[in-house]
């Protein structure tokens, strides 16, 4: 009796075998921080829901923005959290050029210059005081087209504080085209778009809604894809790449690797996941009942967003994750 021919585990055998052949790889490059900055805090402000992670101070958002870029990330996605008495309907804090998101977005600039690309959340759900992503007509509803007219406004803003990439992350239809028209007419053509093309409404936001002090009090599912759907993500991606987008985002990650690969297929545009709150926190939660190991968790469910598909990833773990990989070489 011979064994059998074909040997899968000849080519696992060891630590060097395995990294001849592996199949992704993955870059500290290819990863995106998100982060907080609050106004009005005079320490970092814990998440509770988010161990390690924190609403910052200006003073101390600098200092976590120059150690992530040391550690290699490829770009830092910025939200700000304004104080409750500055939120109004029209999340008008969100262009206010004293506004903290882009007081915070000039502060890096100034610090990084082009040694990292820094982006900017463009949305309204941080800034009004109902805590929709748009504005809310007399009925009650998110009026696609007004918020048009505020993603411009905001768009331009975080163009002019600094942004290297603005981020629509509201789902309103039209907002990448809205956005594009309004950036060039202001000069800022090379500003680019990495569009939230297929965003689901999900409950992995959970966390990031204590991360943002979020007001909101009903759902998003007027706006925000129906987990059911799938091909409803091609007709998204198809509208995202016509109107402008220069680089596409799925999110949630670890739910949706099928819609990754999906849009990767589907499209030459560099594809970004965005591993959320949530999923942060399933696997904190976890590891601090000694049930995961938190640093595995994450490396793999990272590596298995790069295998889906995604040349981006953002997560909160990025630059531990980036010193990893580069302890690794
Ligand atoms: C909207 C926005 C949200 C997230 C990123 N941008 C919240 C939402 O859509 O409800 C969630 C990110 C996360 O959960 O980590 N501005």
């Amino acid at each position: 009796m011979t064994g059998p021919i074909v040997r899968p585990r000849r080519l696992r055998q060891n630590a060097a075998m395995r990294r001849l052949v592996a199949e992704t790889r993955l870059d500290p490059a290819q990863l995106v921080l998100p982060m907080f900055v609050a106004d009005g805090i005079d320490v970092p402000h814990p998440i509770s829901s988010m161990p390690g992670v924190v609403q910052h101070t200006m003073d101390s958002l600098r200092a976590a923005a120059a150690d992530a870029v040391d550690a290699g990330v490829g770009g830092l996605m910025l939200f700000g959290v304004p104080q409750e008495s500055d939120k109004d309907g029209d999340g008008s804090v969100g262009d206010a050029p004293d506004g903290i998101l882009n007081r915070a977005l000039t502060a890096l600039r100034a610090d990084l210059g082009d040694t990292t690309v820094l982006m900017a959340d463009t949305c309204l759900d941080e800034f009004t005081d109902h805590g929709h992503c748009g504005v809310i007509d007399g009925r009650g509803l998110v009026d696609n087209d007004a918020t048009l007219e505020r993603y411009r406004s905001l768009a331009v803003a975080q163009a002019r504080a600094g942004a290297h990439v603005v981020g629509p992350s509201g789902m309103m239809d039209g907002q990448v085209a809205a956005i594009r028209d309004a950036l060039d007419a202001d000069g800022f053509s090379d500003t680019a778009i990495l569009a939230y093309t297929a965003k689901y409404a999900s409950a992995f936001y959970g966390p990031f809604r204590e991360a943002v002090g979020s007001s909101l009090t009903g759902d998003r599912r007027t706006y925000q894809q129906d987990p059911a759907n799938r091909l409803e993500s091609a007709r998204e991606l198809l509208a995202d790449l016509d109107e402008g987008a220069d680089m596409v985002m799925v999110k949630p990650a670890m739910s949706y690797l099928d819609i990754v690969r999906d849009v990767a297929d589907r499209t030459d545009a560099p594809v970004a996941a965005y591993q959320v709150s949530g999923e942060y926190a399933m696997m904190s939660a976890a590891a601090e009942r000694g049930w995961i190991d938190f640093d595995a968790a994450v490396d793999e469910s990272v590596l298995s967003i790069a295998r889906a598909g995604a040349s981006i990833i953002l997560t909160y773990a990025a630059p531990q994750v980036a010193r990893r990989l580069a302890a690794r070489d």
